[in-house]
């Protein structure tokens, strides 16, 4: 293994106060490099960056060291660190009179809903902190870390997860796959204890030293592949971004999970169940195949179907299978090698897909809930509009009304009371100066962010939904007033009152 920093408690803890003293923290670094050098850097631009940090205070040296990977002189990194303790542990090398960061260690503002915002930083693999590893050069990096090993840190993936997590206190969280660790570090704030595992030892390292430099001791790390190293365990959560790339070959253990096509997001799911406590969730991320011939939603249904569990899938995005090549090709960094090479590479990719007779690849999130139905709801959607993050509060909003909707029927529905959601707006659509609209929209700018036509009845309806009266109430009301039949309003409202209910327009009181 390539040599990793070492973990000590008391000199990783002086560490963490001097990162601290240096007000090295996300919201440090980003009043030093402004909003436009701060985006620019998680562009992996570092022009701006390098700008803004030529005066040599103490933050400026940790931001050059640590972010920007620049060699700084040894008396400015001893005014901002415990120098000898990081070059006798590893975070740092000296050549001369200077010295230079052998990892990368990027501030994280650890948020997780309904907590205060907490400093924390997340330890990687220089070079490749954004972007994938597209920045390293062939073989192995200048730190001699061969590619296929490589750890990366927070990248756009690692933050679409983190935003999709239920986040309620729970016992126990299982972070499937946690690299750099970002997974473990969110859970640890909210779950008593954290097991993160990984199939490459040097990717369980950085985890240590990111939950630890971040001051959690809640959090174990077990070695092994999948759920293997946690076999007869279960949890409240437990969160995966596998790697889920559908490729021709295993180079990058970040991304290619080394299984046939889609099998290892499949096998995920499906072994999902066994390590779910009751009520838990799982939550991950996964890329699917568009097969010749068969609908991706079959597909989907396939994996999930025989856990148990209730499950809702979001595609975000398909891509055609060139696209998808050229995009982990550049990932790897194989469109800077030469022509021949990227050919070959990507003729690979193609030949695999056409094998296999796949024309696509889904991109999506997948969350289960072990909520113990006899028939579990299963939702398979195409979501590719933007949404509210963290979307976590709104899935387990989801979940625990599809539990209403399950345990009511349409009776029950009616003699319910609901009240409308936060932030719903009624919008008109027709032709101008015309006298009714042709449409009444609804749109909810929460959550998924939805909008779903509605006939009168059911504009009237949302319009009165305060809570007070039930369902069925409002609907006689409603009957009275457009002189329509109540017992055939009754037994036609029930479909939307599930519609509405459903996605969110409207909450159950309760
Ligand atoms: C895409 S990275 C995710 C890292 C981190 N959890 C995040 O969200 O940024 C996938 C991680 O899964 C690990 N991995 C690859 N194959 C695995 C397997 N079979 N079992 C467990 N982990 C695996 C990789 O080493 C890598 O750390």
């Amino acid at each position: 293994m390539t040599k990793t920093p070492v973990l000590e408690p008391t000199r990783l803890a002086r560490l963490r106060e001097a990162l601290l003293a240096a007000s090295y923290t996300a919201d440090g670094c980003l009043d030093l490099l402004g909003p436009t050098g701060y985006a620019a850097l998680a562009r992996s631009e570092a022009v701006p960056a390098l700008r803004a940090t030529r005066g040599g205070t103490p933050l400026e040296t940790l931001l050059r060291l640590f972010l920007l990977q620049q060699p700084v002189p040894y008396a400015a990194a001893a005014a901002a660190l415990p120098v000898e303790d990081c070059l006798a542990d590893g975070w740092l090398t000296r050549d001369g009179e200077q010295v230079r960061a052998t990892v990368d260690v990027r501030p994280y503002a650890n948020e997780v809903a309904g907590l205060p915002s907490a400093d924390a930083w997340v330890v990687s693999d220089l070079g490749c902190a954004v972007g994938g590893a597209g920045g390293i050069g062939s073989g192995e990096t200048a730190a001699g870390v061969a590619r296929k090993d490589l750890v990366l840190g927070v990248g756009g993936a690692s933050t679409t997860l983190a935003n999709l997590a239920v986040r309620r206190p729970v016992r126990s969280a299982l972070d499937l796959g946690s690299g750099s660790g970002v997974q473990a570090l969110h859970a640890a704030r909210h779950a008593q204890r954290v097991t993160a595992t990984d199939l490459n030892p040097r990717a369980l390292h950085f985890t240590r030293l990111t939950l630890a430099l971040s001051g959690f001791e809640n959090v174990e790390t077990v070695e092994g592949s999948l759920f293997e190293p946690v076999t007869d365990r279960r949890f409240d959560l437990i969160v995966s971004n596998p790697p889920f790339v559908i490729s021709p070959g295993g180079r990058f253990t970040y991304r290619d999970g080394g299984m046939a096509g889609d099998e290892l997001c499949r096998s995920i799911v499906k072994r999902a169940t066994a390590h779910l406590e009751p009520g838990g969730y799982c939550h991950l991320l996964a890329n699917w195949q568009h097969v010749k011939g068969e609908d991706w939603h079959e597909r989907l249904a396939g994996w999930v179907a025989g856990t148990g569990l209730d499950a809702w899938v979001v595609q975000r995005e398909v891509q055609d299978i060139a696209q998808y090549a050229e995009l982990w090709l550049r990932d790897g960094g194989d469109h800077r090698g030469p022509g021949s090479d990227y050919q070959a590479r990507y003729d690979e990719w193609l030949d695999a897909f056409e094998a296999a007779q796949v024309e696509g690849i889904g991109f999506g999130w997948i969350t289960l809930r072990a909520g113990g139905a006899a028939d579990p709801t299963v939702r398979i959607e195409e979501w590719p509009h933007p949404v509210e993050q963290p979307l976590g509060p709104h899935i387990e909003g989801w979940f625990a009304r599809q539990e209403f909707l399950r345990t009511h029927d349409d009776a029950a529905l009616l003699g319910a009371r609901y009240v409308l959601a936060d932030e719903v707006v009624q919008e008109q659509v027709g032709a101008p100066g015309a006298e009714d609209p042709e449409h009444v929209i609804l749109r909810h700018n929460r959550g998924m962010r939805r909008a779903t036509k509605v006939d009168t009845v059911g504009a009237g309806f949302v319009g009165v939904c305060d809570g007070t009266l039930a369902a069925g109430e409002i609907v006689d009301a409603i009957a009275q007033l457009l002189g329509e039949d109540r017992v055939v309003l009754r037994d036609r409202v029930p479909e939307s009152l599930r519609m509405l209910t459903e996605q969110g327009f409207i909450q159950p009181v309760g």
